[in-house]
Parts: C-alpha cells; sequence; structure tokens
C-alpha cells in the first residue's frame, strides 16, 4: 500500500477494523467533566470503583452474568491488555493454547511471548458460515491445553456462535479442563436473527473456567481512548491484576469515568450504530452477489464480510495483490488470519460513506 501510495496511486481501503464514527458527545462530555474535575490522579490499579460497578452492572443488563465488582472485575487498556494479562497470568511454558483458524491474527504474539504454544483448530465453511470443526478441536487437545481462546461475534469470518455450538464446546471445556477465554468485543454489532450470547449466560456451569475479556473500543467508537475491561473467577483475576500492577496500571482515571458514563446512560448510540452497520451490510453483500465465481458470506456479527474467491482457483493472496495493484482497493487476503481462510477476502464495512461506496466499486469491478 505505502509503495503503491508512494508512487502516486490513490487507493481506497477496505482493510481496517476501526469504525469511522465520533465517540458519541455525552461520553466525550463525560471525559471532559472528569478532567475538569480533577480525576487526572492515577487511577485504582483494579480500576476505578465506579468503573468496575458500571460493568458489572452491563454484564448483569447486556448479558445476565453476575461478576462482584470488587473482586471479579479488571478495567485494562483495551481488550488488548485484557488478552495479554490473561495470558501472562495463566500460561508456563510450554502450555497450549486452542485458536480457531481462522481468527483475529493479534492473538498468536501475545500467546507466543508468554511461553504459549498455538494449537490450531480449523474451522470450515458450512452452509455459507464458518463453523468450528469439532473433531479438530477433539484432536488439537492434549494433556497441555489450557486455554481456548473464542471470539464471538467472531473476526474475520463473521459467525455468530450459535447455542448448541456454544454447547459442544462448554462441554468440552468442562470435559478437559480447558479454560474458555471469550473476546466478546464485537457483541453489540449483530445482524437479522443472530444474537450474542455470553457462553457463560448459556452455560452457568462454566463458572470456573471463563474469562471474559471486552472494551468500548467497536460499541462505542472509543478505539483510540484504551479501555476495556474482564470479569472471571477471583484468583484469575487476582493474577491477571498483578500482572497488570506491572505493567499498564490501568486506563486514565477520567477515561475510566467516561467509560462508565457509556455502559450506564442510555444506550441509543449503539443502536443507531447498528442500525448504519445493518445498512452499511447490505451495500456489501449486494456488491457481492451475482459476480461469475464468486460469493459472500453474509456476516452474522462483526463489521467483516467474507468474500468467497475459491471459485477463482488461485491464491486469495494473489487475488488481494491484483485488487490493489489493478483496482486500487485494499482488502485482506483470508490465509492472513489463518490457513483455514484461504480462499477468502476480508472486507471490512467499519467505514461507511464515499469511502466504502468507492471501494464496493472497485473491488466489483475487480472480481468481476
Ligand atoms: C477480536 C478483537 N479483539 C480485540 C481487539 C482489540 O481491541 P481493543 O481496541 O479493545 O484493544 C480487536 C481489534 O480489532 C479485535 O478485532
Amino acid at each position: 500500500m505505502r509503495e503503491l501510495q508512494a508512487k502516486g496511486a490513490e487507493l481506497v481501503s477496505l482493510m481496517r477494523g476501526e469504525p469511522d464514527f465520533r465517540t458519541p458527545p455525552h461520553i466525550v462530555e463525560a471525559a471532559e467533566r472528569a478532567m475538569r474535575e480533577g480525576r487526572t490522579t492515577y487511577p485504582d490499579n483494579r480500576g476505578e470503583k465506579k468503573f468496575r460497578e458500571a460493568v458489572a452492572a452491563k454484564l448483569e443488563r447486556d448479558n445476565g452474568l453476575r461478576f462482584d465488582p470488587a473482586t471479579e472485575v479488571l478495567a485494562t487498556t483495551g481488550a488488548t491488555f485484557g488478552i495479554q494479562s490473561v495470558l501472562t497470568a495463566m500460561l508456563n511454558d510450554g502450555d497450549e493454547v486452542l485458536l480457531p483458524d481462522p481468527i483475529y491474527d493479534a492473538y498468536q504474539s501475545p500467546i507466543r511471548l508468554t511461553g504459549g504454544v498455538i494449537r490450531s483448530v480449523r474451522s470450515c465453511v458450512v452452509d455459507g458460515r464458518f463453523a468450528i470443526d469439532f473433531d479438530a478441536l477433539d484432536a488439537a487437545h492434549s494433556p497441555r491445553t489450557k486455554l481456548l481462546i473464542l471470539n464471538t461475534p467472531w473476526n474475520p469470518v463473521g459467525s455468530v456462535l450459535r447455542p448448541e455450538e456454544i454447547d459442544r464446546i462448554a462441554d468440552f471445556c468442562i470435559a478437559r479442563n480447558v479454560m474458555l477465554v471469550s473476546d466478546e468485543i464485537y457483541e453489540a454489532i449483530t445482524y437479522g436473527g443472530a444474537r450474542h450470547v455470553s457462553p457463560l449466560a448459556a452455560r452457568p456451569d462454566l463458572r470456573d473456567l471463563y474469562v471474559h475479556i471486552n472494551s468500548l473500543s467497536k460499541t462505542y467508537a472509543m478505539t483510540g481512548w484504551r479501555v476495556g475491561y474482564c470479569a472471571g473467577p477471583r484468583e484469575v483475576i487476582d493474577a491477571m491484576f498483578m500482572v497488570l500492577a506491572q505493567s499498564s496500571r490501568g486506563p486514565a482515571t477520567f477515561i475510566q469515568d467516561a467509560a462508565a458514563a457509556a455502559l450506564r446512560d442510555s444506550q441509543e448510540c449503539v443502536a443507531e450504530m447498528r442500525a448504519e452497520y445493518t445498512r452499511r451490510r447490505e451495500k456489501v453483500i449486494g456488491a457481492l452477489s451475482g459476480l461469475p465465481r464468486v460469493g459472500v458470506l453474509e456476516p452474522e456479527g462483526g463489521f467483516f464480510a467474507m468474500a468467497d474467491v475459491r471459485g477463482l482457483g488461485e491464491p486469495s493472496d494473489e487475488v488481494r495483490k491484483r485488487l490493489l495493484r489493478e483496482n486500487g482497493v485494499v482488502v485482506i487476503h483470508g490465509s492472513a488470519y489463518g490457513r483455514a481462510g484461504e480462499g477468502t477476502l476480508r472486507v471490512s464495512f467499519a467505514s461507511g460513506g464515499a469511502n466504502l461506496e468507492r471501494g464496493l466499486e472497485r473491488l466489483r469491478a475487480g472480481l468481476q
């Protein structure tokens, strides 16, 4: 991209997972107010009491989950630090982590940095959606398996795990004593009949084996604020807290005040953004429909659609490069997210408006 741009190419990106909305004004105002009130000193490293209480209330209201804000909730600098701290807390050298394939690429490096070994769990396209292959899940397990990371709604593939899938995963985790690290960052963005169900809400018997990872980045268009939270068993949260206390020491105090306001106040802004993503999703599906040898996996959640280019008979990375060079549109090949993603292209509709219109025109022309 940069090379082409340096030569003067004018590219359109359908690549990034960053909402193009402004953070809703009432959240910005809460941060301003907090700063003026002097909420600029060190935060409670576990998270400000007000924020942890807002998290606990939100988890009960939206997810049907009950966590004690005093001992079972941790404020983090985005989901990114939640992931880092749970991996650092839980893994010893050589411990194995089950990771669906394809999946958000940024889980891999922290697993390796914390001494973990990745065991990929292949997924495959069944009835127009990526689904975990449960035989592959069983086969990937070994006595060294400690964690399974799940992301639902699932980046990049757009599947929202269904109750029967969650059930099988819960059975697996309980039978094998594997902890489920559940990244639910796209929970608010679902379409049609798909509805996000937190695995712990579906299966309360996961209680001792479940760590919830979440963030305000996507739901409230707050990527740059770097604020998120985790919830889980007290012992695990304590260990994650020790990691956090020796490193990031949590999000800024006034940011936590604003985040508490976001979670507590009206959720109208979330509904409005979801309605806009729904319109964008329709555009993407429309642009990728009716093309010879190309299909689209309609996303159930998140803001990515997978173009199915298996019928083109060449590596998706080659298709991606050609779209970049000849059509000036940037997408990501599915194999960047794992081998099982081969044959697909991830198309982001986190940005809308003229960018999306032009990007889709170019994408359609190139794939045609
Ligand atoms: C699945 C998933 N988890 C975590 C993150 C990072 O989130 P945060 O901005 O809260 O660190 C992303 C960002 O793209 C993501 O897609």
